[in-house]
């Protein structure tokens, strides 16, 4: 023990002496700064006013910079970048010093992306997010990210054929963003992040059908797929991922019916299958969802009639179902007013024709009145709605006239 001291003690003093003129002109240009010099430098080659302190709270920029509170220097644990100029640079070596960043961001930063990461940066990294930045993001940059839980991309192109290029390594990922990015190839059929909570692919290029196995991803809260190429059946699986709130498949080319077993997903609160091919009639059980504030059915092939009465749809936020050409109303439980932008049935359960017309041409009320003269009159064709309204009217108009006649003479008769 008293050895070892004897010998460490110079060097001791001999690093304290070529520290101290440093340490000693930092605490004088940034009073009560305490970042790693190096660090410091990172940030200033990034444009960061070297007179501001990146450790303070709340930090300069909105937050750009937040520090762990190590000793006697303090470390960078997250980094944001935003509406950077475009010939920032952001070299290997700079990256290399910010290797102890839990978190990243670009915001508004089209600079040119870094070809990789250093690898302790790489596995310190949990959350990385790019949003309309680095031009494009190569798929050999986010691979080996395998510590993960938030990857959030969106508007910048993804080079790589599929995501399960990305995400192979990320077991960790909690919530995962990469949206308007072109990235093609198909859903993953396997997953490593089983704990995934929160999943958006929308507006991109992916193809195929949605593999059962996205059962897997049993914690999944929101799924987003909307526009996308995408086909084939919502599978039955669904019903398993029992803790989803907000769906969205809009805007592909899925086809078939919803399926029955939709109806375990009780904490839905969002559901928007619009501008599909979806066929069937619509399952009952969306009324016994208690949480649920949007239904979005729009621009696909439903039909039958809307199994719903108005205390349920009053309840919703947003309720679409037009766009369904075979799809109607019963105007006995559905108001014309609620404007569903679809036909009322006739006592078949079909929609009257010609419903587009009348929509179009007269409103609310003609819509009305045409749905009240089927319900009261029991007998021809329903297209014959309009010019049993305009008997009616006839025969109320002669009555009145009778009337008033009648009047006439009773008060000469009288008087
Ligand atoms: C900065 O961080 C503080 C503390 O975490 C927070 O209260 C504040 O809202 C943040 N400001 C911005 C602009 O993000
Ligand atoms: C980036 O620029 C936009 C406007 O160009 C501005 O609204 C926004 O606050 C800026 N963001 C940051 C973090 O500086
Ligand atoms: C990253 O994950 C690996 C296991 O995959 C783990 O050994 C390592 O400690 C993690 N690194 C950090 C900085 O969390
Ligand atoms: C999007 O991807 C397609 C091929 O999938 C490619 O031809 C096109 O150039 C890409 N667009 C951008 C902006 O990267
Ligand atoms: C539907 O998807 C296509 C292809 O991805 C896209 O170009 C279009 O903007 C989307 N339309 C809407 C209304 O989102
Ligand atoms: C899905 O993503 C689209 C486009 O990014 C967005 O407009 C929509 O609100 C999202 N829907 C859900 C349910 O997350
Ligand atoms: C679901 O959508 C609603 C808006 O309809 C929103 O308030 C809520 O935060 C979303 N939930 C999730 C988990 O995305
Ligand atoms: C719905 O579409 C599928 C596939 O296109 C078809 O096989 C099925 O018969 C259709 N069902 C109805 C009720 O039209
Ligand atoms: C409307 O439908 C819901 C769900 O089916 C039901 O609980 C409620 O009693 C109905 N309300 C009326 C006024 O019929
Ligand atoms: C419309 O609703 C009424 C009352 O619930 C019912 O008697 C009638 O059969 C329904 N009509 C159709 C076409 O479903």
């Amino acid at each position: 023990m008293s050895s070892s001291k004897n010998t460490s003690f110079p060097l001791l003093t001999v690093s304290l002496f070529l520290l101290l003129p440093f340490s000693y002109s930092l605490s004088l240009t940034r009073p009560g700064s305490s970042l790693d010099p190096r660090q410091l430098t990172a940030l200033e080659s990034l444009g960061f006013p070297s007179t501001r302190d990146a450790c303070a709270v709340p930090s300069p920029r909105d937050n750009a910079t937040s520090c762990d509170a190590a000793s006697p220097f303090r470390h960078l644990i997250s980094l944001r970048l935003a509406n950077c100029s475009t010939d920032l640079d952001l070299p290997y070596t700079v990256l290399q010093s910010l290797s102890t960043l839990k978190s990243i961001s670009f915001l508004n930063c089209p600079i040119p992306p870094p070809r990789r990461l250093p690898p302790q940066l790489a596995s310190s990294l949990h959350s990385f997010s790019c949003i309309s930045s680095l031009r494009r993001v190569p798929g050999a940059l986010l691979s080996p990210l395998r510590n993960l839980t938030e990857l959030y991309l969106t508007g910048v192109p993804v080079m790589v054929s599929a995501p399960i290029m990305i995400i192979s390594n990320m077991a960790d990922l909690t919530s995962l963003t990469i949206s308007n990015a072109n990235m093609s190839g198909p859903v993953p059929h396997h997953w490593h992040c089983l704990d995934l909570v929160h999943l958006d692919f929308s507006f991109n290029r992916l193809k195929g059908v949605i593999p059962g196995t996205i059962s897997m991803l049993g914690s999944l809260q929101t799924l987003n797929l909307s526009s996308n190429f995408l086909t084939g059946y919502i599978p039955d699986s669904i019903g398993d991922m029992v803790s989803l709130k907000n769906v969205s498949l809009s805007n592909n080319t899925f086809f078939g019916s919803i399926p029955s077993s939709l109806s375990d997903l009780i904490d839905l609160v969002q559901l928007d299958l619009s501008s599909n091919q979806f066929n069937g009639s619509i399952p009952t059980f969306f009324s016994g969802m208690k949480k649920l504030r949007v239904l979005n059915l729009e621009n696909n092939n439903f039909q039958g009639v809307i199994p719903f009465n108005s205390s349920f749809i009053s309840k919703l936020e947003v309720f679409k179902v037009g766009g369904n050409s075979n799809l109607c109303y019963n105007h006995t439980m559905l108001s014309s007013k609620l404007k569903l932008g679809i036909a009322p049935c006739n006592r078949y359960g079909l929609p009257m024709s010609p419903p587009g017309d009348h929509l179009r041409s007269d409103g609310s009320d003609d819509m009305d009145d045409y749905g009240e003269a089927d319900s009261s009159h029991n007998g021809d064709g329903d297209h014959r709605g309009p010019s049993k309204v305009v008997l009616g009217v006839a025969i109320g108009l002669s009555c009145l006239v009778f009337l008033v006649i009648f009047l006439v003479c009773l008060s000469k008769v009288c008087g």
